[in-house]
């Protein structure tokens, strides 16, 4: 993050420290929407952490460890040494409990759902909300211990019927906590809450707005770069493409992006790169913005000749995509830097702590090693961006919502959607498929339904049968997940009059395929791309 600036929009910030929970980037997502930036670190930062820059508040998120069991995650003595305001939620109000002198205490039972609050005490924290009216008083309980002493200086603010102390402060000390999680849409007030907490508690101003993240953006990107040419390998999704609108604005025609077109790509999808981003349309172009397409088809399908294996297809296309990358980028005289889309999960998930959950982190996001190959600096301005800040970044830089709320494509493009060999001749025939089931999906109003949608090319052949003639051809799946964090998905359930239509069309528009199937696995056990 630059530090450079004197004055930064991230110059009032909230800290969030990770205890495991799996809603912390929850917590995260509704500090920001109440209009202030925040970080997430893991619980066991380093301590030279808190040296560097000070928060204007700090949360601590749940977790799955009991502080009732000795050698748990604890929280920094650092922390109470900021002198800012601290919010624990669930595990952090029972580690703040424990570690202040309060007693917890275990229960093999767990409570989880809807609870009501009641309000038993002033408090700071629960001061604007209306305890009185239904929809406020609900909360969502997930957890198993509980605070049954309060540490000094502490006291109950709400309880439940479960839970007499739902909620505790010492309001001269700036401490709160609540049993409860307020970053859920289950607690209807949750938002009020950590707005209540970030703003008018931590005095923070709420100005991490969608035109300021734009701005400071904008900013930050001159004074890192300078007078310097960047190159930007522009993939034609989300990240990539918001990645080159802000670079755009910011330096013009000092940014180049390589569009690599390896033959493996959705059916027009060049054209719509270049259209969203104004390269062809002659007038008012949107953002003004240098795209060099590289075409390599020949190139990657030679060296995919005769494999079968998908993780040996994924190296190939990825290791292909590197030489093709760096070859282009050595044509450009004077380039110093390499932009990239990486966003604020990816960093998060890459400083997780050994507490944590165990993350996968996706490395085909990014162009790894190509920076220290080339020896080009990297320029990362969607660093501190969750997906929806991105979204919303590039809808406000004009970029067009068909493309900012595209389903996910693979890296690896069709090369995994056509199972075994890839052959030119299939990838067309794939191509066709795919377009005309994601045009039914956009005129059925189903696209956006879905999480993702596709059609996988099957080398196995099938008897047909058109007119009086035989058809002997392959089989095209059809495949649509919903899904919100693509780790776990469930087989879209498309109304079947629906599918009966895209397979029509399919079978009448294609003539070599003889079959069309819906795959209805879910994830797990299956994955959703087929290989
Ligand atoms: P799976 O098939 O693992 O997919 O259930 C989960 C999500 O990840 C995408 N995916 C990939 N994305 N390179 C990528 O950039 C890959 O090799 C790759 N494999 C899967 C998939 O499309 C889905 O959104």
């Amino acid at each position: 993050m630059s530090e450079s600036s004197t004055q930064n929009l991230q110059d009032q910030w909230l800290l969030i420290l990770d205890f495991g929970s799996q809603y912390t980037q929850l917590i995260a997502r509704r500090v920001r929407e109440s209009g202030v930036y925040c970080e997430i670190q893991p619980f066991d930062v380093s301590k030279d952490y808190f040296s560097e820059r000070v928060p204007n508040g700090v949360i601590l998120s749940g977790g799955p460890e009991t502080v009732t069991e000795g050698n748990t995650p604890r929280i920094p003595d650092e922390i109470f040494e900021l002198g800012v305001p601290v919010l624990g939620i669930c595990y952090g109000m029972q580690a703040l409990a424990s570690q202040l002198g309060g007693e917890v205490e275990s229960s093999d039972r767990r409570e989880f759902g809807h609870a009501k609050i009641k309000m038993e005490n002033e408090s700071e924290l629960m001061s604007t909300l209306d305890l009185a009216s239904d929809a406020e008083a609900q909360v969502w309980m997930s957890h198993g211990d509980k605070v049954v002493r309060l540490p000094e200086g502490f006291s109950v603010t709400v309880s439940t019927d479960s839970a007499p102390i739902a909620a505790m402060e010492d309001a001269s000390k700036n401490i709160f906590a609540v049993q409860f999680h307020p970053e859920v849409t289950h607690t209807p007030n949750g938002e009020k809450l950590i707005g209540r907490f970030a703003k008018d508690i931590c005095g923070c101003d709420g100005e991490w707005t969608i035109e300021n993240i734009a701005e400071d953006a904008i900013e930050r990107i001159r004074e890192q770069v300078g007078e310097d040419e960047v190159v930007l390998g522009l993939s034609g999704g989300v990240d990539s493409s918001v990645v080159a609108a802000i670079l755009s604005r910011a330096i013009g025609d000092q940014l180049t992006c390589l569009f690599v077109d390896n033959g493996l790509l959705r059916k027009d999808e060049t054209e719509e790169v270049e259209r969203a981003f104004g390269v062809k349309s002659g007038t008012g172009n949107v953002l003004p913005i240098t795209i060099k397409t590289v075409n390599t088809q020949k190139e990657f399908l030679e060296k995919l000749e005769g494999i079968e294996d998908p993780e040996h297809k994924r190296k190939i296309i990825g290791n292909t995509f590197i030489e093709v990358f760096e070859r282009e980028a050595d044509k450009l005289s004077n380039v110093k830097w390499l932009a990239q889309g990486t966003i604020y999960p990816d960093v998060i998930e890459s400083a997780a702590s050994k507490y944590g959950k165990a993350h996968v982190i996706k490395s085909h996001h990014n162009v790894g090693g190509l920076p220290e190959r080339m020896s080009l600096k990297l320029v990362e301005p969607l660093r501190e961006l969750f997906k929806d800040e991105v979204r919303n970044l590039g809808i406000h830089l004009g970029l067009p919502r068909s493309l900012i709320y595209r389903h996910p494509f693979p890296g690896p493009g069709l090369g995994v959607r056509i199972l075994g060999e890839v052959k030119s001749e299939y990838a067309e025939v794939l191509r066709e498929a795919d377009a005309i089931f994601i045009e039914e999906l956009r005129k059925a109003d189903l696209y956006d339904s879905v999480s993702q949608a596709f059609a996988v090319y099957l080398p196995v052949k099938s008897v047909g049968v058109v007119g009086d003639a035989r058809r002997y051809e392959h089989v095209i799946a059809l495949r649509a997940v919903e899904t919100v964090d693509f780790m776990t998905a469930r087989s879209a359930r498309l109304p079947y009059d629906f599918i009966d239509t895209v397979s029509n069309r399919i079978m009448n528009e294609i003539s070599k395929v003889s079959r069309v199937v819906y795959d209805i696995s879910s994830k797990p056990p299956s994955t959703i791309e087929w290989e």
